[in-house]
């Protein structure tokens, strides 16, 4: 077995010289500014997002930078570390809209296409991008790429930053994935790249936008976030997502309500939908992951993190049995990590691949990384990757 491959984020300052470097060597001028979305994940409150519910994400040290200045011809154009030298995604903006855009650069025509549609002033660009938030590990590279861009071109048209932008360009930003590249999401990535905040945790109520920083100091109790990419694709638009989603409003419909979040009665609920069916199931995951997000708050305010590993188990076997997103890397890499000394671990983000996190004691980090590692290298799964979960600051500018 190899050694365990930590995933180091750069530094913002890091970060802003290579893509401003990769600007001139592109394009031949300096970009007028570089700004930085980091990836998330979420410690609790899964699937909660679209309905209505509570999720907790903190924001990644791992970030999207883009360098940028505005283009001339409405066009726009964009070139990436992660493409080949001199190779151009670009497009006209009179051409974005909904089913017109394909590839990676859609996240951003989708972003400044959303904020014209909310009629908030956005130039067509040009840039480049460079990134250490690893791809297609469910840590939300690409809600970070939109993100990167609407902060940018909130900046670029001269809007003061404040809190309430910053909800319209969450909006502007899921408008990109919804509606251009057609991914029916929920708003819990793009929220914890904009609204974070550094060593808290974001409790992001759905029912209203209002979002409540908790700090989140694991450090002054010797623990670490380890965060486990365990390279299991991981696809949102590819039909599971989308399905989990209309089961709830389903349900919901039934139930009687606006959404899962009015329900206060589980009991009542499970005999109306019966608790074995594919509406029982996924609505009981939604109904009790909403109440752990609520238990988790307190936790958090109280500094109790003893109680995160029933907490992070019940989630866990929640999206396991109940709304069936797990894959057999994540439920290793929970089991692994626990048996080698993890406090905590349970599946973040949507599921079907991608990322675990743990809560693991300082001095077990190793131990604990070698584990999954091994118990990876016995199930005949690719080598994990393994990142370190420090709440850090939201999507900025950084020259
Ligand atoms: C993905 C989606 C989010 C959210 C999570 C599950 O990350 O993009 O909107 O639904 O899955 O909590």
């Amino acid at each position: 077995m190899d050694e365990p491959r930590f995933e180091l984020a750069w530094t913002r300052e890091e970060g802003a010289e290579r893509a401003a470097l990769g600007f001139r060597r592109t394009f031949g001028t300096d970009p007028v500014g570089v700004w930085a979305a980091p990836g998330r994940v979420n410690i609790i409150g899964e699937h909660t997002d679209y309905n209505q519910g509570l999720c907790a994400p903190i924001a990644l040290p791992h970030c999207v930078y883009a360098a940028v200045a505005p283009s001339d011809d409405d066009t726009v154009r964009l070139s990436s570390a992660q493409l080949a030298e001199g190779e151009l995604w670009q497009i006209p903006m009179d051409e974005v809209r909904p089913g017109n855009v394909s590839g990676w650069g859609a996240y951003v025509a989708g972003t400044i296409w959303g904020m014209r549609q909310r009629l908030m002033p956005a130039p067509a660009v040009t840039a480049y991008v460079d990134s250490c938030v690893p791809f297609g590990a469910g840590l939300s590279s690409s809600a970070a790429l939109s993100c990167a861009f609407a902060v940018a071109e909130a900046a670029l048209a001269g809007v003061p930053d404040s809190a309430g932008l910053r909800i319209r360009l969450v909006d502007a930003a899921c408008d990109a994935e919804n509606q251009i590249v057609g991914a029916p999401t929920g708003g819990l990535d793009q929220s914890a790249s904009l609204r974070s905040a550094r060593a808290h945790v974001l409790i992001l109520d759905f029912l209203n936008s209002v979002a409540r920083q908790v700090p989140f100091n694991l450090a002054s109790a010797r623990l670490e976030l380890l965060v486990i990419d365990t390279k299991a694709p991981h696809q949102l638009n590819d039909g599971q997502y989308g399905s989990r989603r209309a089961s709830c409003e389903a349900a919901a419909r039934k139930l009687g309500v606006a959404s899962l979040r009015e329900v206060d009665d589980l009991d009542a609920a499970m005999r109306i939908l019966g608790p074995d069916s594919v509406e029982g199931k996924r609505a009981r995951h939604v109904i009790t992951e909403i109440a752990r997000t609520k238990e988790f708050e307190q936790i958090a305010r109280q500094g109790c993190w003893e109680e995160l590993g029933r907490l992070f188990q019940e989630s866990h076997n929640s999206l396991r049995y109940d709304y069936e997103v797990t894959v057999p890397e994540l439920d290793v890499a929970v089991e692994s990590a626990l048996a080698t000394g993890a406090h905590a671990a349970r599946m973040t983000g949507g599921g079907f691949g991608g990322s675990v996190i743990a809560v693991v004691p300082v001095e077990r980090l190793q131990r604990v990384a070698n584990g999954v590692s091994e118990a990876f290298a016995q199930a005949g799964f690719a080598p994990p990757a393994f990142l370190i979960g420090t709440p850090s600051a939201p999507a900025a500018r950084v020259r």
